[in-house]
């Protein structure tokens, strides 16, 4: 099943390999690589980075697209924040929007390379 329906007025295909290139530019020194939680940077942090393979796994095996997406880009930085997970948003500024699908049916508009990382984090995603 895939969370990611057919844009909008600019039709775009996720590329989950853009959005692992992102991940592997912006996310993996803390992240870690393999975006399991362990990244050189993590140590460094007062907070513990979390393993964004198991955000399935700890959400009764659904991918929680909406929070994942705005802790990225920045729009729920005052929820459970601590202000080490740096704000991405204008990184992933851009005109090319893609429509999300979200786990309760509705539907939620992001940038196209945002869309992309989501899509390699979706896949990254452990059983
Ligand atoms: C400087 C280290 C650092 C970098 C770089 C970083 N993060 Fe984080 N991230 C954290 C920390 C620490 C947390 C946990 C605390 C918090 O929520 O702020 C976190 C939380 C998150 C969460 C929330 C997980 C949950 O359980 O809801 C997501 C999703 C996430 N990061 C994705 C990313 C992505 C994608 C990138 C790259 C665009 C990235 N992070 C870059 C440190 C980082």
């Amino acid at each position: 099943m895939s969370l990611f329906i057919a844009g909008t007025a600019v039709a775009q295909e996720v590329n989950i390999q853009d959005g692992k290139d992102l991940f592997r530019t912006y996310c993996w020194q803390c992240h870690g690589f393999e975006a399991t939680g362990d990244g050189p940077m993590a140590e460094m942090l007062a907070i513990r980075t979390p393993n964004l393979t198991t955000l399935a796994l700890e959400n009764a095996g659904v991918f929680p697209i909406d929070r994942v997406a705005e802790k990225i880009d920045g729009r729920s930085r005052l929820l459970a924040h601590g202000g080490e997970m740096p704000i991405f948003g204008a990184v992933f500024e851009t005109d090319q929007l893609f429509a999300l699908a979200l786990p309760n049916g509705q539907t939620m508009m992001v940038g196209l390379p945002l869309a992309n990382l989501l899509a390699f984090l979706e896949s990254v995603q452990v059983d």
